[in-house]
């Protein structure tokens, strides 16, 4: 049974929920209570000034040119709370560390949701000053957001740049390459037309999907959790179980010798094409039980 997704969409349906998942569609619902109460009955959860009075790492403070992880420093939670009260967000990252009841919600619903072992989860969790938010982006990993204080507004458009970008990208900024390689169209400069508007309370929970384009801004000051999960992509999954097979080999261990070197460079690639040539003949018989069995053991 999918307990905690049931918790976190309650008192929608599961398949209401992999509808809205499966097609890139954000999904919301309010007034949770009952089944997230434990979550919000940890200590550090009650106020802004417990969390900051209890966190035992740095916190990470955006800066306000940029209101964004992208323009962002480390500070003291002393530090922290006065740049808070200054009007700049606060990110209190891998929350899931210091909370044992986070780590097994974070587990429990990375298996509800059927995602790879080699999933990275984590627990996100963002203050921000009435007024203030964060700039147009997307983000490559997907995101369940629990608004745990206060009130704050999220805008969301599908993405119709770039399909299932594998890095963030926050609007005016620059785009690494890869993700320049592969986008198809050019990035807009504000939040596109098709935008939905979303108000969060208190009890509310929302699903952004992977590389949807949002903002955000506080009505009041406000405090959210979030389960944020990169799960791997098929390219992830096949080069990840490749290298470990190839890693066996003591031939594809050796150095790349020659690569760069225009006089001996026809000695590495007739070694290369033949490391090539021998793997093609093992490529028809791979499936994706080989590979999954390696990511997924039972
Ligand atoms: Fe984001």
């Amino acid at each position: 049974m999918k307990k905690i997704l049931a918790a976190l969409i309650s008192p929608k349906s599961e398949s209401e929920f992999f509808k809205n998942y499966e097609s890139n569609t954000p999904f919301i619902v309010h007034g949770l209570q009952d089944s997230i109460q434990e979550l919000t009955a940890l200590p550090f959860l009650k106020s802004l000034s417990d969390l900051l009075n209890s966190w035992p790492h740095q916190v990470e403070v955006h800066l306000p040119k940029i209101a964004d992880e992208a323009s962002a420093v480390q500070a003291s939670t002393e530090d922290a709370k006065k740049m808070f009260e200054n009007g700049m967000g606060l990110l209190f990252n891998d929350a899931n560390n210091i909370s044992p009841v986070l780590s097994r919600w974070l587990e429990a619903l990375r298996l509800d949701m059927g995602l790879s072992a080699l999933t990275y989860g984590r627990n996100l969790i963002y203050a921000t000053k009435a007024g203030k938010g964060t700039a147009p982006h997307f983000d490559q990993n997907m995101n369940f957001v629990i608004q745990v204080h206060g009130t704050k507004k999220w805008w969301i458009a599908p993405n119709k740049n770039v399909d299932n970008p594998m890095t963030r990208f926050t609007m005016g900024l620059s785009m690494d390459v890869e993700l320049e390689s592969y986008a198809t169209a050019p990035m807009p400069t504000q939040m596109p037309a098709d935008t939905s508007e979303f108000t969060l309370e208190a009890g509310s929970m929302l699903f952004v999907p992977r590389g949807s384009w949002h903002s955000t801004q506080a009505v009041t000051d406000a405090l959210a959790l979030n389960f944020t999960f990169s799960a791997p992509t098929w390219i992830d999954i096949f080069t990840t179980v490749l290298r470990a097979r190839l890693s066996h080999s003591s031939e594809w261990r050796q150095t790349a010798d020659f690569v760069s070197d225009s006089k001996r460079c026809h000695e590495a690639i007739d070694k290369f094409n033949m490391l090539i040539t021998e793997l093609s003949y093992e490529a028809p018989d791979w499936c994706a039980e080989q590979f999954l069995d390696v990511t997924e053991p039972r």
